[in-house]
């Protein structure tokens, strides 16, 4: 979900919206605002729908300068109107991310529920607030988060303290700052990044009260605390279209930039070097093994990591899913290093999971794009892509960045290992260093590839596959069309899809095969032949000039030459398009796919 709280002086209603609509790719189910009026009573708009919705029903004037904003990512209860925040009980009106894990036990205890008209956890800790509130809001704030389990990040305004707007959290994200306008608070800087780029992370079980003056903090003992600001080296600019007809498209073009941004401050010499890091060498030395912990494109990000990891330097690494590792039994030991990858850092499984190994091994590292996020601090070393922000939902440059940080450190355990000479590490880093130009050429072929999506707007179902590398990288290209394009897609190694899948291509069905790595390649083509044989419509991935044997394909995309390790990502880019246009080919929006949130700080 997106939280946005203004007091200042501009208007509330023109920076709450804007914020809203900046902040939408974290949630659109609902959006909503609240803002104290000239009465000193607050008025709160929401509706079911974007923040375009919103803004059909808010006032064309309105010079409050004080105000909450929300769009929502259902979780506990479906998409009303009720159901949309802020929520107002009595003399108090919240909006909340995160999840109330006992809000039942609430209910029951403080006999909630005649106040309660939705069906949300928010709304419960909005009856509690207020059925405790004595005049004295942080003191109220204290006791009703002595009550609370799960997480939460808490935006709230009383009645009777006009002007006001008190903030907490656990877990759930909050940044904010105070600058000559006034106090901001949002649940990620793109929102008032127009307003200021020096923010600080609100910690956790720490009260903040915002007033147009400025900005004071306080831990539950009531010791004052001091904002931390950090400041971003990006603007407002870098989170919009800037002639994009989307997002996504936006950031696939910003690919080689992202790539050269994050590699080239960690080579020196043509070697991998993470002094300006912070991480030394030591870190990669005596490495028993390395597991990979991430969700969703992050953790895809990963597979690729570990098909190179595992081939090319020997070393054995697993991927697992953040929600499955936090509630299973570690088998790591301190000579186990686990690498964590997160764009927003905040995930809350793979922060738990973070939680978990940091018990284990002192070798935890995070590969992370938000700066001073939860999971970069937790991390025992971070190493930060720059990809700038990535506001389409569905990942593209914070994938491809992540990609090139595992080449960075696969280079670095190779040569500390001795897997690797210098030599070869020289050319590793060097061929990495193409990367840029290989993608930039490959972006060329994007009319090409919207003429063939064509083909596949009608499609249900999909298949990518490949081998090694190419399977790797095929299951993020499945997850792009199945996100955007909401055709059902799956990535198989290509040997295995003969044991059972292969029942479902038919006549038609789109499969999009990855031959890219030559010591397996005559194997790919033989893997081909057999969906072709069952009427599969097979666009082929390759490093042919050419493919004189027609049957083999129906459309042939032919890379840039490069070296197998290194052509991968130019196949990448090629998924990231073809889901692209399929997505737009069938009308849909691809910057914002249905039930899907940007950052999910919900287990
Ligand atoms: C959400 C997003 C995915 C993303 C995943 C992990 O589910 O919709 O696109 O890959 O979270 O996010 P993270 O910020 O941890 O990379």
């Amino acid at each position: 979900c997106g939280i946005i709280g203004f007091t200042g002086r501009l208007e509330a209603q023109k920076i709450l919206t804007e914020g809203l609509a900046a902040l939408e790719y974290r949630g659109y189910d609902s959006a909503g605002i609240a803002y104290f009026k000239d009465t000193g009573k607050i008025s709160i708009r929401k509706t079911v729908g974007k923040v375009k919705d919103l803004l059909a029903i808010c006032d064309d004037e309105n010079n409050s300068t004080c105000g909450i904003g929300h769009t929502r990512w259902a979780t506990h209860g479906g998409v009303t109107n009720a159901n949309a925040h802020p929520h107002k009980v009595g003399n108090v009106a919240l909006i909340h991310n995160g999840i109330i894990e006992n809000y039942h036990e609430i209910v029951n205890k403080y006999d909630l529920a005649d106040s309660l008209i939705s069906e949300t956890d928010t709304e419960v800790a909005a009856a509690l607030i207020n059925k405790l509130y004595d005049g004295d809001p942080k003191a109220t704030i204290k006791k009703v988060v002595a009550e609370l389990q799960g997480s939460f990040a808490f935006c709230i305004m009383f009645k009777d303290q006009p002007g006001k707007i008190f903030a907490v959290r656990n877990v759930s994200p909050m940044v904010a700052t105070y600058c000559d306008d006034g106090a901001f608070i949002a649940s990620d800087l793109t929102a008032f990044i127009k307003y200021s780029k020096r923010y600080f992370i609100l910690p956790e079980y720490t009260i903040m009260t915002m007033t147009a003056d400025g900005i004071e903090m306080e831990d539950l003992e009531g010791k004052k605390v001091e904002p931390d600001y950090l400041e971003v080296n990006w603007d407002v600019t870098a989170a919009q279209k800037d002639g994009y007809p989307h997002f996504m498209i936006k950031e696939i073009h910003e690919q080689p930039t992202a790539i050269t941004r994050t590699i080239t401050p960690r080579i020196k010499d043509s070697l991998p070097c993470f002094e300006d890091d912070n991480i030394p060498d030591s870190f990669f030395e005596d490495i028993s093994d390395i597991t990979v912990v991430a969700c969703g494109t992050a953790m895809y990000a990963g597979m690729v990591g570990k098909a190179l990891l595992k081939n090319k330097f020997g070393i054995p690494v697993s991927v697992e899913i953040a929600s499955e590792f936090r509630y299973e039994q570690p088998v790591l030991t301190d000579r186990s290093m686990v690498i964590f990858v997160s764009q927003s850092g905040e995930t809350i499984d793979t922060l738990e999971a973070l939680r978990l190994a940091n018990k284990y091994t002192k070798k935890t590292l995070s590969i992370v794009n938000v700066k001073g996020s939860t999971i970069a601090r937790e991390s025992n070393y971070v190493l930060y892509t720059h990809a700038g922000p990535e506001i389409a939902v569905a990942s593209t440059k914070a994938y491809t960045v992540q990609v090139a940080s595992f080449y960075l450190i696969g280079c670095k355990i190779g040569l500390v290992s001795g897997r690797m000479t210098k030599e070869e590490a020289k050319t590793f880093i060097e061929n990495l260093q193409e990367v840029p130009n290989l993608i930039e050429s490959v972006i060329t072929q994007a009319p090409e590839i919207e003429q063939l999506t064509k083909r596949m707007t009608n499609a249900t179902n999909a298949f990518y596959i490949g081998r090694g590398l190419d399977y790797a990288l095929s299951m993020e290209g499945a997850l792009k069309l199945k996100e955007i394009s909401y055709i059902h897609a799956e990535a198989y190694a290509a040997g295995e899809l003969k044991h059972g899948t292969i029942a479902l291509i038919s006549e038609g069905v789109p499969v999009i095969a990855v031959a890219t790595q030559s010591h397996v390649y005559s194997k790919v083509i033989s893997n081909i032949r057999e969906v072709k044989a069952r009427g599969a419509y097979v666009i082929l991935l390759s490093k042919d000039k050419d493919i004189t044997d027609k049957s083999i394909c129906d459309v042939h995309i032919s890379l840039p030459q490069a070296p197998d390790e290194f052509v991968i990502f130019e196949s990448v880019i090629i998924c990231q398009l073809i889901a692209y246009y399929t997505s737009t080919g069938k009308g849909l929006n691809p910057d914002q796919p249905r039930n899907l949130a940007k950052s999910v700080t919900v287990e």
